[in-house]
């Protein structure tokens, strides 16, 4: 048993190395649990809070779900495809006594509903996150955290990664991981008309591009908005022309509306909105 874990440990190390280059599939993510310790990091770095949902896909003997439900008083479901896990990690929850407060699908993790969670949580091959990215960011709500043990999720740059010494690992090499975490953003990319509500100063076209938390505005480098990355609702600009819209703006988007407050050049300060073009026969909001 001890060598299978280390085989597989080394699999899945050897597997983070060929992500940097080309990806390899190598199979069906095979079962190697996270440290406790390791546990207990991710848990933490994604700040997960009483009531709120965590989803572990690939959840193994449950660990994840069950200390996130133990220690930090969430719900949890554990997506597995192996039934003698599914039936170790009901066991696990049973003996930490939230067997009330998770619940364990022995189902493919592409199969999972991921639009109620507020954290996922990974343990899996490059390969499979890769795969998983685009189900990710259409189906989880802005806001919601992501947090991956040792394997990123390809070209989307996480928020955070943080290198961990595992407690229970002897071998300093073998138990430095990694955790990452990301946010999803909502989807802002397309165009959009930003109005100030409380100091009308004319109306602005945005043309916006996307690729995850990174939003540029097409146009002059030299006068286009300049955005900050999202945090999943959350949009922060800077508009420098027209001096009519020009300040600084923050505030929440929402399907295909934005609002929030701006700062103006002057000081004024009031709300904006934004409504998003949808088809060409849409309305002009001004
Ligand atoms: C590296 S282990 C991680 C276990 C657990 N999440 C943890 O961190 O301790 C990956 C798990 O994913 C499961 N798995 C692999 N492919 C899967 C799939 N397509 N659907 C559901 N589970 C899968 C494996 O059986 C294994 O238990």
């Amino acid at each position: 048993m001890e060598l299978r874990a280390a085989l597989v440990a080394v699999l899945l190390h050897a597997s983070a190395l060929s992500a940097q280059g080309n990806i390899v599939d190598l199979g069906p993510d095979p079962y190697v649990p996270t440290p406790p310790s390791v546990v207990a990091r991710m848990l933490e770095l994604a700040q997960v809070k009483p009531g709120e949902l965590v989803i572990d896909l690939g959840s193994g003997d449950g660990r994840v779900v069950i200390a996130a439900a133990k220690n930090h008083g969430a719900r949890g479901i554990g997506f597995e495809i192996d039934r003698s896990l599914i039936r170790e990690a009901e066991a696990g929850a049973r003996e930490a006594g939230v067997a009330e407060q998770v619940r364990f699908e022995a189902s493919d993790l592409f199969e999972a509903d991921l639009s109620a969670a507020d954290v996922l949580t990974l343990y899996l091959l490059p390969v499979t996150n890769e795969k998983l990215r685009p189900k990710i960011l259409a189906e989880m709500r802005p806001g919601t955290r992501v947090v991956a043990h040792q394997f990123h999720l390809g070209d989307w740059a996480p928020d955070v990664t943080e290198r961990v010494q595992a407690a229970e690992i002897a071998s300093r090499v073998h138990g430095e991981r990694i955790v990452f975490l990301w946010t999803v953003p909502a989807r802002v990319g397309g165009r959009w008309t930003l109005l100030r509500e409380s100091a009308p100063g004319g109306a602005l076209a945005l043309d916006l591009d996307q690729r995850y938390q990174l939003i540029s505005a097409k146009g002059d480098a030299a006068v286009a908005p300049r955005f900050e990355p999202m945090h999943g609702a959350q949009i922060r600009f800077s508009v420098p022309l027209p001096a009519a819209l020009a300040g600084e703006y923050s505030g929440r988007a929402d399907g295909d509306a934005m609002q929030g407050e701006f700062v103006a050049a002057d000081g004024a300060r009031g709300s904006w909105r934004a409504v998003r073009y949808r088809a060409s026969g849409d309305r002009d909001p001004r």
